[in-house]
Parts: structure tokens; sequence; C-alpha cells
């Protein structure tokens, strides 16, 4: 495959391909295990997430990329095999998640700013070798109008974080996905998420222009414009996909290639549902897929259960949340097709 950083970029969000974030940190891969009844352990973690590298239907069809864990970057398969190998084998992109973590801002009560740039320079060298071509660094943007969260100062410091991770990342012949996650977590409606987003995003390529980071070699991996999880007055489908889209027409330059969104704590339909109606009203300037976490693995999860003999139905699991996702990159999902499953 092409090492250019476009080339690269263009791959991860190749039609109908999106991104599998498997780049859960070892506190919250324990979090999703507890709620299957599964001990967390290198070896426990390393079997659940060779059982979705190796489900091959999903992985070399609907899977462009896979974001790890530092701990799964450098684990080898039961019989020896790094997972990258397997990764790569399938078509798929190995990716890295760099950051470390959102801390609480000085001076700024519920603001967070992500930390762990020290060092990343050094350390982005290392995933190269390791087979890493880009990388993840997430940004979290609380929202409560209450208490002005978010506040400017932390839209100014998650942002320049954003773009000093994106200029190193490129440096080092790696594609950063910057998302700046704007979180659905309170009540608030489906215009606040818009108008927080929107000052986000602004905000966002103001600073990626800043550090003369090429947007051709980047991937935006955003919130959809979407109400609370508590609001009182939930948008549709088709609110969410048209609200979505005029605010990325008037914030995200064309040059980026594609936009790959989270899930953020939508139910799996609801990500699917919401993605397909994202597509339906295009076409549009840059490619729009999925870059999920929850919202494909939740499924999987629960069917494989951490039990040797799931491992069939775990994998089918994943291959129709992957699939179900796959057309609705496409704008061609259905609700039907869920039901036949
Ligand atoms: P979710 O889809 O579960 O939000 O995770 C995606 C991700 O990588 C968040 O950083």
């Amino acid at each position: 495959m092409s090492e250019r950083l476009e080339d690269i970029a263009v791959a991860m969000v190749a039609n109908g391909k999106g991104i599998l974030a498997a780049d859960e940190s070892s506190g919250t891969i324990k979090k999703r295990f507890d709620v299957i009844g599964v001990e967390s352990t290198a070896d426990s973690r390393r079997d659940y997430r060779e059982m979705m590298f190796r489900t091959t239907e999903a992985m070399t069809k609907y899977i462009s990329g896979v974001i790890l864990y530092d701990e799964t970057i450098r684990q080898t398969a039961a019989d020896g095999t790094p997972l990258v190998e397997l990764i790569k084998a399938s078509g798929a992109i190995p990716g890295i998640k760099v950051d470390a973590g959102a801390k609480a801002i000085v001076n700024f009560p519920g603001d967070t700013i992500t930390e762990g740039l020290d060092g990343l320079r050094e350390r982005m060298a290392e995933y190269y070798k390791l087979g890493a071509r880009f990388a993840k660094w997430r940004a979290v943007i609380d929202i409560d109008t209450t208490k002005n969260v978010p506040s400017a100062y932390s839209l100014s410091a998650n942002t320049q974080a954003l773009a000093r991770y994106a200029a190193l990342c490129q440096e080092a012949g790696i594609v950063p996905i910057v998302e700046p996650e704007v979180l659905m977590d309170g009540a608030h409606d489906i215009d606040t998420c818009y108008d927080v987003t929107k000052a986000t995003l602004v905000k966002l390529y103001d600073e990626l222009y800043a550090a003369r980071v090429v947007l051709e070699g980047t991937i935006l991996k955003p919130n959809m414009v979407i109400s609370g999880k508590k609001a009182t007055k939930k948008a549709s489908a088709e609110e969410i996909a048209e609200k979505t889209i005029k605010l990325f027409r008037e914030t995200v330059p064309a040059a980026v290639p594609g936009i790959a969104f989270l899930s953020g704590g939508q139910s799996d339909e609801e990500a699917t549902a919401n993605l397909n109606a994202i597509n339906a009203i295009g076409p549009h300037p840059w490619k729009l897929t999925f870059s999920y976490g929850r919202a494909l693995q939740a499924a999987p999860q629960k069917a494989w259960s951490g039990k040797v003999e799931n491992l069939a139905a775990g994998q089918a699991a994943f291959t129709h949340r992957a699939h179900m996702n796959h057309l609705a990159a496409l704008g061609q999902w259905k609700p039907a097709l869920e039901k036949a499953a």
C-alpha cells in the first residue's frame, strides 16, 4: 500500500468501509468486560480482540482500519502471530491511540484537557515501526450551559493540542485522526450541540491551519449534531442528518478526505440509522463513515461473553454490525435488514 499520507487517509474512508475503534484503555475495557462478566486480563483482552481481527468477512469487506491501544499493538495472537499482522493480512490498516486521556483543567470546573504531548515525537517513531499508519487523539468537550462549560479556554487549549499532535503524526508518516468529541451526556437540545460543535470545529481548523497541518492527510472524527441523552425532546435521524451536514459544510474544508463518526453512547441501531440518514442526503464533499467503538462492539462482546464456544457467535454479531454500518456509509441501510438478522 502507498505510504503517502493522502493515500492512507483516502484508504481509511474507502467506499462503504469504516474504522473499528478497539482502542479502549485497560480501564475502559475492564468496564466493558464487567458488563459481560469477563475478568479483564492481558490474555482475555487479547482473546477478545483476536476474535474480532480474525472475523474475515467483516475485516476484509467492511473495515478499513483498526485503532489499537498501546498494549494491543505489542500483543501476539494465541498462535504467536502479531495482532498487527492479522489486521494487515485482512487488508485493514493498523492505527494507534496516542493520547493519555482527559484531565481536569485547573480553574475551569467541568472542563478537561487531553494530555500526552510530552515525548510524543519519539513514541510516534516507535509506533510507525510497530506498523501503525494512523493515530487517534480524543479531546473531550462536555456541555453544561449552567456552568459555562465548555469555556473558550478549554476549546483553545484542546484544539491547540490536537493541532500539535496532528503535526507530529504527519512528521512521522502517520495520518492523524483528529477527534474533538462533544459529549451527548447532558440534557441539552440538538441546537445547543450544534452551537458547541460549531465553536469547536471553527477553532479546530484555525489551529490546524496555524500548525501547518496538511488537511488532505487527516481524518476528522466528530460527534454527530444530536440531542443530549437526557434531553426531553429527542431529534429524529432526519434532523440529526440535516443539522450535522449543515454544520460540516460551514466548518470542515473540502480538502479533508473523510469524516468518521464516533458513536458516543448512541445505541447500535441509532448509530447506524443516523449515519445512513446523513449519507442518504448526499452527495457530500467528504466521505462520511463510522469509527465506532461501542456501536460495533457491544453486540459481539455480549455474544462472546468470554467463552471459547461462543467465538463464532461473537464473530457473527461483529459481521452483522459491520455490514449494517457498511450499508449506512453508502446510504443503503434499511431498518428491516436488522430484523432479518
Ligand atoms: P465510541 O464509538 O464508543 O464513542 O468510541 C469511539 C472512540 O474511539 C472514542 O474515542
